[in-house]
């Protein structure tokens, strides 16, 4: 293992889905190391520049006027060349002809996987987790949630105001992947109706049951979020409340009962905008503890935030967290982890899920 001492140059690089904060990570990487007389290249296009040797110098004046911009000027990609023996061992000898003594990888779950693959084969590398989804489990936190989480309640807001005004109801899809944590969060802060989560099951009946009585009681507008994990429920709902009560409505020859409902997809639009103070922020605080960790010796760790705390953890551990957390373990998974280190994972999902289902408990009770 490399040595602090021995460290001159590392490389940092965003890969996977861009999200706002990246920018912030890569300032404080290369500020840190810069400050501790090592040297920064920043590795263009996420792993495919590692391949092809893209990279640029990033000295303080690099990552100036950077940490207000979102995406990320590194540019990023999810790169299936990387993947291959071949390409990684391409990217190796890249990092070997510029002298590269240990790698950041800001990204995602596929990032991180990367980070293990060079880790591996004796490349120092430590993960940031970077990603609009907050869908890493063994972080409370990824760089560009509350980015995302705010531009879709700016949207949803624009989307309310028009909604009242026509008396009609919105469904909106928001991204997320696999994770409801951005739709729980903004369907909470935008005081949707209902929301659409993977994490818990939906009973669309109950739904426009629901609607058809807070429009009895006068309400006259609603939001709908839904995960973007159901792709095609959310265009479908809005066509059926508007069915369902328009065949009320002229059952009942009453109007007012039929509520218009249209449906709205965000899609990219939340991967974008300026990040916010909590990102620059966070993305700041996982950058320069990277850039510890890497100079403390340490390889195949994930920055993480725990409790409001920065920390670490095993790149390993927390991919079988992830799939614990998901269901979807895969025999001799957890072979090499003691009874007492598996009941740890399952106490820490088990706390995860009540917070989560607590959050939609409250939802609910406040959806009315
Ligand atoms: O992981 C971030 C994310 O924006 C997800 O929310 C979404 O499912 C996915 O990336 C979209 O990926 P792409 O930019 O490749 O379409």
């Amino acid at each position: 293992m490399i040595m602090a001492q021995n460290f001159r140059k590392i490389g940092v690089l965003t890969s996977g889905g861009d999200a706002p904060g990246m920018n912030a990570a890569v300032r404080a990487i290369a500020r840190t190391a810069n400050a501790r007389g090592i040297q920064v290249m920043g590795i263009i296009g996420g792993y495919r520049g590692m391949i092809h040797d893209e990279m640029i110098e990033l000295d303080n004046r690099a990552v100036s006027g950077k940490i207000q911009l979102s995406g990320t000027f590194l540019y990023s990609d999810r790169c299936l060349e990387f993947k291959e023996e071949e390409g990684m061992q391409k990217a190796i000898a890249t990092l070997k002809k510029h002298e590269i003594d240990g790698v950041i990888a800001i990204g995602g779950d596929g990032t991180f996987r990367g980070a293990t693959d060079l880790s591996v084969r004796g490349v120092p590398t430590i993960g940031v987790p970077g990603s609009i989804d907050n869908d890493i489990t063994a972080s409370d936190y990824t760089i560009g949630f509350d980015t995302a989480m705010t531009t879709v309640i700016e949207n949803v807001d624009r989307l309310r105001d028009t909604c009242e005004s026509h008396a009609r109801c919105n469904v909106v899809e928001v991204m997320g992947r696999g994770a409801g944590d951005i739709t729980i969060n903004t369907a909470i802060a935008s005081g949707a109706v209902a929301c659409v989560i993977p994490e818990a099951p939906f009973d669309e009946e109950a739904c426009i049951n629901k609607i058809i009585r807070l429009r009895r009681e006068g309400k006259r507008s609603f939001l709908i979020i839904v995960s973007e994990a159901f792709p095609t429920l959310g265009e479908e709902l809005a066509k059926k409340i508007t069915a369902v009560t328009k065949e009320l409505s002229e059952k009942e020859g009453n109007d007012r009962l039929w509520v218009e409902s249209k449906f709205c997809r965000l899609a990219h639009t939340v991967r974008g905008g300026s990040p916010t103070l909590r990102d620059r922020l966070t993305a700041t605080k996982m950058g320069v503890r990277a850039v510890e960790e890497l100079l403390a010796g340490n390889t195949n760790l994930i920055v993480v935030e725990r409790q409001g705390e920065i920390a670490t953890c095993d790149i390993g551990w927390s991919q079988v967290l992830d799939r614990m957390y998901k269901g979807t373990l895969k025999p001799g998974m957890t072979d090499k982890y003691t009874a007492e280190e598996l009941a740890d994972m399952e106490k820490f999902i088990a706390a995860k899920k009540a917070e989560f289902e607590a959050a939609y408990a409250m939802f609910n009770e406040l959806a009315n």
